[in-house]
């Protein structure tokens, strides 16, 4: 009985037989290891979930009629405890019911007792095929993800790789690390691939941002501040280097920092000590400094503007990100990982793209970079009503010249900013199911403004001072008329 089958399998595939008939699985226990499979037997659903972990069957031939647990229990309780066996039902009754429902539930096949040895052996081979297959599937869908990955940085252009290379050799020292490159390339998830790498990684990682605070409130940031050392001082805080003891301190916007601070920064650096502001205790501490900025930091020395001294200091390591123009080949990369993420998210179910849409993303040129792909990408994924995202869910400056006459009243040049913002407020509305705060959430603006201007639209013309309510920034319904 040589069916369907080439050759001695290299290793033993594990089959578990369960059957309520001790007849029945020693049966099938002869036949099968003759096979050359690997046997376990279990009487019942509950003895074969037992079972599940430590064999680890390949398949899983089960009765469905058993006492305490059936088999359509066992297959759904199997898939809950992650085992990804393919399921064969055997049923006594060759009843068009047991075989739909045995089916529905996720078994591969069913067989009808009595058995026939030859149908057992076909059926459990075109299953166990079909197992190798999408184990396959998983396994080369990882290598790909794998490929296309460093930590959560998706892209495998050369100039990328390069970058990750410099990171992990340098990831293991202490040297300072510039990563420089335009808004939006990554800056920031390299900083966390660095930290991720090094031998840091379960220590913090402090991120400051150096442009988004004042001179004075910077410094207390980073060094900590004693009580009353100066006005809103009012306890004692310790520092942004503190905290970062033993881990990882990213000071983004370097290049945004006064030259007051630029000096303390080096004194740090060379010193690896400082005291807090308004105190005297010298503070020591073990930090790694990584930093980042979107300016041309050697054009900056040059001009003066930035301490030639503390960028050699910086510099010690300098990766540069590569724009997104510069790689567009991981464009459908980054937009799968995009989509996926946002259709999550959102809780859609997004296939892919539709015809025409990559090819509206490989033509911009994407001055954002890779924050504009996804922004672009998140409003699609809100806006697409099929399973597919479209041109028509792109941003008008994306969809290219349309070869059709647009509807009237959408967005076309011409049209005022208020026809164009009524537009995107009442299609967003529709998108997100009428939701105010969700809407508000995907335009940036307040819930208020929403409401405001919904009362503007059903009273019919824009009024006449909306150019002014705009300056009042959120326009409260308080401001209408
Ligand atoms: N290669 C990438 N793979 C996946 N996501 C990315 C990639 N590059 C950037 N992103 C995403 O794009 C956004 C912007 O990235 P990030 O904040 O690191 O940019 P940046 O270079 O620090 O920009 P800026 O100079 O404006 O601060 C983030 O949401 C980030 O997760
Ligand atoms: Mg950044």
């Amino acid at each position: 009985m040589t069916v369907g089958k080439t050759g001695p399998r290299a290793t033993k595939e594990r089959i578990l037989v369960v059957d309520d008939e001790q007849n029945a699985r020693v049966a099938l226990r002869t036949i099968l290891s003759e096979e050359g499979y690997e046997i376990a037997e279990a009487a019942d659903g509950e003895e074969a979930l037992a079972l599940l972990a430590g064999f680890a069957p390949a398949a899983i031939l089960a009765d469905v009629r058993m006492p305490r647990m059936d088999g359509l229990t066992l297959l759904k309780r199997a898939r809950e405890a992650g085992s990804d066996a393919v399921f064969v039902m055997m049923t006594a009754f060759a009843s068009v019911e047991a075989a739909v429902e045995a089916m529905r539930s996720g078994a591969e096949n069913y067989l009808v007792k009595p058995l026939d040895v030859n149908a057992v052996l076909v059926v459990l081979e075109k299953a166990l095929e079909k197992l190798r297959l999408q184990r396959d599937t998983a396994n080369l869908r990882e290598r790909v993800r794998e490929r296309y990955r460093f930590h959560n940085i998706v892209g495998d252009a050369p100039e990328l790789q390069a970058v990750y290379e410099v990171v992990k050799r340098a990831a293991p020292t202490k040297a300072t690390v510039l990563i420089l490159g335009e808004s939006g390339t990554g800056k920031e998830l390299i900083a966390q691939a660095l930290h991720e790498e090094s031998p840091r990684h379960d220590k913090p990682f402090i991120k400051v941002n150096c442009a988004a605070l004042s001179e004075t409130l910077l410094e207390s940031e980073l060094f900590g501040h004693e009580k009353g050392s100066f006005t809103g001082a009012i306890g004692r805080k310790e520092g942004r280097f503190e905290l970062a003891d033993g881990g990882t301190l990213f000071l983004d916007e370097i290049g945004d920092i006064s030259p007051t601070l630029q000096i303390k920064l080096l004194r740090v650096l060379q010193q690896k000590e400082f005291e807090r502001v308004g105190g005297t205790q010298t503070i020591k501490v073990d930090v790694r400094v990584v930093t980042a900025t979107n300016r041309d930091l050697a054009a900056e020395v040059k001009t003066g503007k930035f301490r030639e001294d503390l960028y050699y200091r910086l510099n010690v390591v300098a990766v540069t990100l590569p724009p997104l123009r510069a790689r567009k080949g991981d464009i459908p990369a980054l937009v799968s990982h995009f989509v996926e993420k946002y259709s999550k998210a959102y809780g859609k179910e997004i296939r892919g793209l539709a015809p025409g849409t990559l090819n509206a993303l490989l033509s911009h040129d994407w001055p954002g970079n890779v924050r504009e792909l996804e922004n672009v990408v998140e409003r699609a994924v809100v806006l697409c009503k099929g399973p597919e995202l479209t041109a028509d869910d792109l941003p008008p400056t994306l969809r290219g010249p349309r070869p059709r006459e647009r509807a009237p009243g959408a967005l076309i040049p011409g049209a005022t900013l208020y026809e164009i913002e009524r537009e995107a407020i009442l299609r967003t509305l529709e998108m997100v199911g009428g939701s105010t705060s969700r809407a508000a959430e995907i335009l940036g603006i307040s819930v208020r403004k929403i409401q405001y201007r919904l009362k503007e639209y059903a009273g019919g013309a824009p009024p006449a001072d909306h150019a002014e309510t705009e300056g009042a920034g959120d326009g409260g319904p308080e401001r209408a008329e």
